[in-house]
């Protein structure tokens, strides 16, 4: 209940009333209601509209996100059918789809793409990763096959100069040995001749006389022996290293051929005279030859021949280094020498083996002298491509084998081993070498 009162007009009455309290609250409850549902519809119109505008714009996202859990689900489908679990994958695919709502399976996806984009991160380094080694090993094998060409280029250059060379000397050498004979028989009919005179004309005039002892006959006689006898070692001589240059370079025999071991390795011992006679500082290299007796051997003889240059260089190399460092007097009680042992192994195979008596090698020397580039020789002098060369020429282009031994202070020895046939393999033998292989 309310108490309500009011001003009489134009007394000084008031009037008081009792009025219930229901009558005093309705119009305030009904403005108040009133404006709640105003407002509460006002709301709910703006809520919708918002919520339609988001739905529009979330459509895509989560058509997207669609997309990606269905690719989920194949992905796991894939795995699963490689790991044969599949019931467990899908059930917990199943698991974290289920009862989610478009926001959740929001941020499912958000957490799928993170995972997917960490994922592909991780394969993307892998493959930059194996794609870097690939192309290291791509690259030291062109470094290598460039090596060799130019090697190969070099060695096939020196060949056509050697031929060249053996070429235009044969032909002139060939006149002076072939007329050297003549020249002796003209000489002896010469002096037959004088001979006859002299027989016949005991007592020559004076200036024939005078002649006779100007020119020393007596000493011409004896003496023209001794230089046609030297003429024809001397042009020999030059017959043997034009026939040695012509051998080793074998320009003519690119192909395989039926071939005389021994001849090729004397070739290339002719061509390295030079390097083994006796200088200024030290006596000449000994070549020791214990040859066996070989049958010819299917083989591509230039590249066998580079092969013997190769290891019989690196000898001499390792020999005059050793004599460096030697006296006069060591050298004399250890001469320096190579020995050259060749032999048949087994039924189908020859053996050469090439020893020389220098410092020898380390362990860990010895197990990469077959590397390309390796080299312990200062830069400009090796390039460390030699035994690589020569390992592939045996072992690839002769399906034979090339190996090592050594030791520190006593020596080195390579061993080479080839099939005579090409297309057949060595056979196996009672002994076996370990070597650097
Ligand atoms: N007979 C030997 N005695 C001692 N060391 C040797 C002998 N033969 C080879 N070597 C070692 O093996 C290494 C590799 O030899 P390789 O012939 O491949 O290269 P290189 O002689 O150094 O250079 P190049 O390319 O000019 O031949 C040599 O540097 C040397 O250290
Ligand atoms: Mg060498």
């Amino acid at each position: 209940m309310y108490w309500v009162y009011q001003r009489i007009q134009g007394t000084n009455w008031l009037m008081l009333e009792v009025v219930p309290q229901w009558v005093v609250l309705k119009p305030v409850l009904l403005i108040a209601i009133g404006g709640a549902l105003g407002a509460g519809i006002i709301l709910a119109v703006v809520t919708s509209f918002f919520v339609r505008r988001l739905n529009q714009r979330l459509k895509p996202i989560l058509d997207q996100c669609d997309t990606l859990i269905e690719t989920d689900i194949d992905r796991i489908q894939r795995l699963s059918l490689q790991s044969n679990d599949q019931a467990t994958l899908e059930s917990q695919l199943a698991l974290s789809i289920q009862g989610k709502d478009e926001l959740d399976i929001l941020e499912l996806s958000f957490e799928h793409m993170a995972n997917q984009l960490q994922a592909s991160f991780e394969e993307l380094e892998q493959r930059v990763e194996q794609r870097t080694a690939a192309l290291t090993a791509a690259l030291a094998q062109l470094k290598q096959s460039q090596l060799q060409l130019v090697q190969s280029e070099k060695m096939s250059s020196l060949g056509q100069l050697v031929a060249g060379v053996a070429h235009e000397i044969n032909n002139p050498v060939n006149f002076i040995h072939g007329n050297v004979s003549h020249v002796d028989a003209y000489a002896h009919d010469l002096l037959n001749l004088v001979h006859l005179y002299g027989k016949h004309v005991p007592n020559p005039p004076p200036d024939i006389q005078a002649e006779i002892e100007a020119i020393d006959l007596e000493f011409l006689e004896s003496d023209l022996e001794k230089v046609l006898q030297s003429m024809r070692m001397g042009t020999d001589r030059i017959r043997d290293i034009v026939r040695s240059l012509r051998n080793f370079s074998r320009l003519d025999e690119a192909e395989i051929k039926d071939v005389d071991i021994h001849e090729g390795i004397n070739s290339t011992i002719i061509i390295l005279q030079n390097r083994l006679k006796a200088k200024s500082d030290r006596p000449a290299i000994e070549i020791i030859k214990d040859y066996g007796s070989l049958p010819l051997v299917e083989c591509h003889a230039g590249q066998l021949n580079q092969v013997f240059m190769n290891i019989l260089s690196n000898s001499i190399d390792a020999l005059e280094e050793r004599d460096r460092s030697r006296t006069l007097e060591a050298m004399k009680e250890k001469p320096s020498t190579i020995r050259i042992w060749t032999g048949k192994s087994g039924k189908n195979a020859v053996t050469i083996r090439i020893s020389d008596n220098g410092p020898g090698m380390s362990e860990t020397v010895r197990s990469r002298i077959f590397d390309p580039f390796f080299t312990t020789k200062p830069i400009g002098k090796g390039t460390g491509m030699g035994l690589s060369i020569s390992y592939q020429v045996v072992t690839e282009r002769h399906n034979g084998q090339l190996w090592c031994e050594s030791t520190p202070g006593e020596g080195t020895t390579f061993v080479i081993e080839i099939p005579l046939r090409q297309g057949e393999n060595i056979l196996p033998q009672g002994e076996c070498m370990a070597g650097a292989k």
